[in-house]
């Protein structure tokens, strides 16, 4: 058992972590800054595009005073370029004896690769998204936004309705583990042309684990019965410019969520999104007070600084 307080996947938190870290992001959202952790230092490595993760993470490390070391590209601007494994480059920022390396790249399992590699240094590795892996500080975040938004921690039996990549989309992987662990009698339901289904051990998990869930193409029906909306974007970086290409159009006349299926959602029903969208909102939705994806991207800061007093708080100072 690691003694190291990684943050590698959504499933690894129990629910007595989750409530912890929901109250204390809960007090961090009324301080703006509590700068008690001023001799730590996180890395920020991201190999790939972020604006709210990255941004939130700094802005989380510098309200608890500490440090960030960054680099704006590391695909780029590190020695990836000339050739450098991941495991070297994590060997050597270790050395660096960072408290924290918040990590995003694009292969499955660079996270956990980056884990063992920095295990003997007390290094923790945060997954800030591991390509179409995980992305389990999201996850948090969107779980957080539906027990701020809904009003309460017990979500029992919500119905939750997952839209748009699922093949692909590491926030939506996280967030179906992430529910599937936390309340066995929630409803998922997955909205998604056959080319972007969810994939088959997404499927396996929830069915070992006894989760109800449908899958449709149809996101009609689905709306009129959710009391959470999750829709995300085509991972377009993902997948054959050709593939692409074929179901555009489809996702544009029948995925894109428009006023008219905001008339079909409850009253109480919340509209999520990881963001960035790439027009499957139409920003006319922005004004129903149900949509509620820029208020969810800025709680990334308040959990985020949740995240790193953990990891501080078990990481003893060099
Ligand atoms: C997501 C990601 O990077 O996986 N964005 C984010 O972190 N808020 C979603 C996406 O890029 O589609």
């Amino acid at each position: 058992m690691s003694q190291v307080t990684h943050v590698l996947r959504s499933q690894q938190f129990s629910v007595s972590c989750i409530e912890e870290l929901f109250r204390r992001a809960d007090a961090f959202s009324s301080v703006r800054r509590a700068e008690v952790y001023s001799r730590r230092i996180v890395f920020t490595v991201f190999y790939e595009p972020s604006t709210r993760t990255r941004f939130s993470f700094e802005t989380a490390a510098v309200r608890l005073g500490a440090k960030v070391v960054s680099t704006e590209n590391a695909r780029e601007f590190s020695s990836a370029i000339k050739g450098e494994t991941l495991e070297d480059t994590i060997r050597v920022l270790c050395g660096y004896k960072p408290d924290a390396i918040v990590l995003r790249h694009p292969e499955i399992g660079a996270a956990e690769l980056a884990a063992q590699v920095s295990e003997e240094s007390g290094v923790a590795i945060i997954n800030a998204g591991d390509g179409a892996g995980q992305h389990p500080t999201q996850a948090l975040l969107d779980l957080y936004t539906i027990t701020r938004e809904i009003g309460h921690i017990e979500w029992l039996g919500l119905t939750i309705v997952i839209g748009g990549d699922l093949a692909r989309g590491r926030t939506v992987r996280s967030l179906a583990y992430l529910l599937s662990k936390i309340d066995p009698t929630v409803k998922l339901v997955f909205v998604s042309p056959m080319a972007l289904c969810l994939g088959a051990d997404m499927k396996r998990h929830l069915r070992e684990r006894g989760i109800y869930f449908e899958e449709t193409e149809e996101p009609t029906d689905a709306l009129k019965k959710a009391d959470v909306v999750y829709w995300t974007r085509v991972q377009r970086e993902r997948m054959d410019g050709k593939d692409y290409a074929a179901l555009s159009s489809e996702l544009q006349a029948r995925y894109t969520i428009t006023a008219a299926h905001l008339e079909l959602m409850k009253p109480t029903a919340i509209l999520l999104h990881p963001l960035p969208r790439a027009g499957e909102i139409d920003p006319a939705v922005d004004k129903d007070p149900r949509a509620v994806y820029f208020r969810q991207a800025a709680y990334g800061v308040p959990l985020r600084m949740a995240i790193l007093e953990r990891v501080f708080e078990h990481k003893p100072l060099e």
